[in-house]
């Protein structure tokens, strides 16, 4: 069988993490932008650690630092992209997958019209991409939205928030409606509860009730999703919208009933925002949680018709890692990736930023998404973070990323062959950039080295690592060779 003859091979950004040019032609400061350098973080204490406060913020909005900030310089795409798309044409990229920064298109968010030149910017870049005949799936909102927002409003704890990404949305739809077919609402939606604030722009020290801000962000994550693949519907016919969900594969730590239920009860949790965005509607066991912890999210009846009528037409995930749960956390070691903290699982290794590799663990998310939503998936995130050494003759020898990606592509072909719908892949990432937690461009994933150090130093050259000519040979055969 294989996969299908239109596989979308390819390789996913983030603008923030890549483009640069943080204050070129009229962009406003997003969350991003106020993200600093963070490598020693202890993920344990994560939300205290990256958790950006009031003060942390006042600092940043007054400094032009960026190697304190290095998403406001990211890899240079902004100016570089022409070569970046060159290089994934030439490894055979069907599509790529990228978000939009809102703040290019409305600075504050607020605007009533938006910036001409922010969307000139993404029309030329969409232009190159068609003429590469690399189609584009793009993210509406990845971890950038408007920082102003999020000092107004509190981000998306605030109902008035929604009215403004659909402008942004609509906006993008009328601009690029003959460019863009695929189209993501938001990354990673589930992480609110993660990282508030760079996921929905809550500050956390201005914020009475964490947890219930939180949830009721959430909400207005889903309607204004359900909003926008309403209205993406209706300007682009035939366009097709995309949920993105962190696949948080988790396992009982052993046969006791007790550990089985601890994860059962972690992987409904983490499946519920892609619930509400297939299904219309909050899962009965979710609403119960709520309840018992006292978190009340104001959603009115139209809220409720608006999702049930407007549900994603297929499911995207990332997925990097498998933990494991037990009912006593004493009987656990934990580990970590980004920002995530769980159970280490003895059987499988860790990457040196502590994230356990799970080639099997993709298989089991595919089979359990598929069987649980019954719609086309897409994995749009899946890569490691590595030191990798630039040797003097500019060469990358990057075994260890191949012996990766070939043990979840066996693992991919495996679930399509058992019956999952599975339109693409795009690795994360398949250029070097700034690492969305910890700011580092030393934790890299690319195929493509860049010259660039923690600091921002460095010419900002591309490299072929060693992983490059692979990649295109799997693209090339479509998984036949790996
Ligand atoms: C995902 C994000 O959580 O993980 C990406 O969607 C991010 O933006 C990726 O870059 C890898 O995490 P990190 O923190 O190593 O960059």
């Amino acid at each position: 069988m294989g996969l299908r003859k239109d596989f979308l091979w390819g390789g996913a950004i983030a603008a923030n993490q890549v483009e640069g040019a943080w204050n070129v032609d009229g962009k406003g400061l997003s969350v991003a932008d106020v993200a600093s350098y963070k490598p020693n973080i202890d993920v344990k204490d994560y939300r205290k650690q990256i958790g950006v406060t009031q003060a942390d913020i006042n600092e940043a909005i007054e400094s032009t630092d960026v190697e304190k900030y290095p998403k406001r310089r990211g890899i240079d795409f902004y100016h570089r992209y022409p070569e970046d798309l060159a290089l994934f044409h030439e490894m055979g990229f069907k599509t790529l997958r990228l978000s939009i920064a809102w703040t290019r298109i409305f600075p504050t968010g607020e605007e009533t019209e938006p910036n001409q030149a922010g969307l000139a910017y993404y029309k030329s870049l969409f232009a190159k991409m068609h003429e590469l005949n690399i189609e584009p799936i793009v993210t509406l909102s990845h971890y950038e939205m408007p920082l102003a927002l999020a000092i107004k409003y509190n981000g998306w704890a605030d109902r008035r928030v929604i009215s403004l990404f659909e402008r942004f949305c609509k906006a993008c739809f009328n601009a690029f409606k003959t460019d863009v077919k695929y189209w993501l609402t938001f990354n990673e939606i589930d992480s609110v509860t993660r990282h508030p604030f760079t996921s929905a722009g809550i500050i956390p020290d201005q914020t009475e009730n964490l947890l219930q801000t939180e949830y009721q962000a959430f909400h207005h994550q889903f309607v204004a999703s359900a909003l926008v693949t309403k209205a993406c519907h209706e300007i682009i016919p035939g366009s097709q919208v995309g949920c993105m969900l962190t696949k948080l594969t988790d396992y009982p730590n052993s046969s006791d009933p007790r550990d089985v239920l601890a994860s059962l009860n972690k992987n409904t949790m983490n499946y519920f925002p892609a619930d509400v965005q297939v299904f219309g509607e909050y899962p009965p066991l979710v609403l119960k949680y709520f309840k018992e912890q006292h978190i009340n999210i104001e959603m009115t009846p139209a809220d409720l018709t608006i999702l049930k009528e407007n549900p994603v037409d297929f499911v995207t995930f990332s997925y990097y890692m498998s933990m494991v749960s037990s009912y006593d956390e004493n009987n656990l070691t934990l580990t970590t990736g980004n920002t995530i903290v769980g159970g280490k699982n003895p059987h499988l290794p860790v990457t040196e930023w502590g994230w356990t590799v799970d080639p099997v663990g993709l298989r089991i998310s595919l089979l359990q998404l598929y069987d649980r939503y019954r719609k086309p998936l897409m994995i749009v995130e899946n890569g490691m973070g590595a030191k990798d050494v630039l040797t003097p003759e500019h060469q990358v020898h990057d075994d260890y990323r191949i012996k990766y990606f070939r043990a979840h592509f066996e693992e991919m072909i495996k679930a399509v062959d058992a019956g999952v719908d599975l339109l693409g892949y795009t690795s994360w990432a398949p250029i070097d950039l700034v690492s969305a937690s910890t700011s580092q461009m030393s934790k890299r994933y690319g195929f493509i080295y860049v010259d660039e150090d923690d600091l921002g130093h460095g010419s900002l050259n591309r490299y072929r690592k060693d992983s490059f000519k692979w990649y295109q040979k799997v693209i090339r055969t479509n998984g036949a060779d790996l």
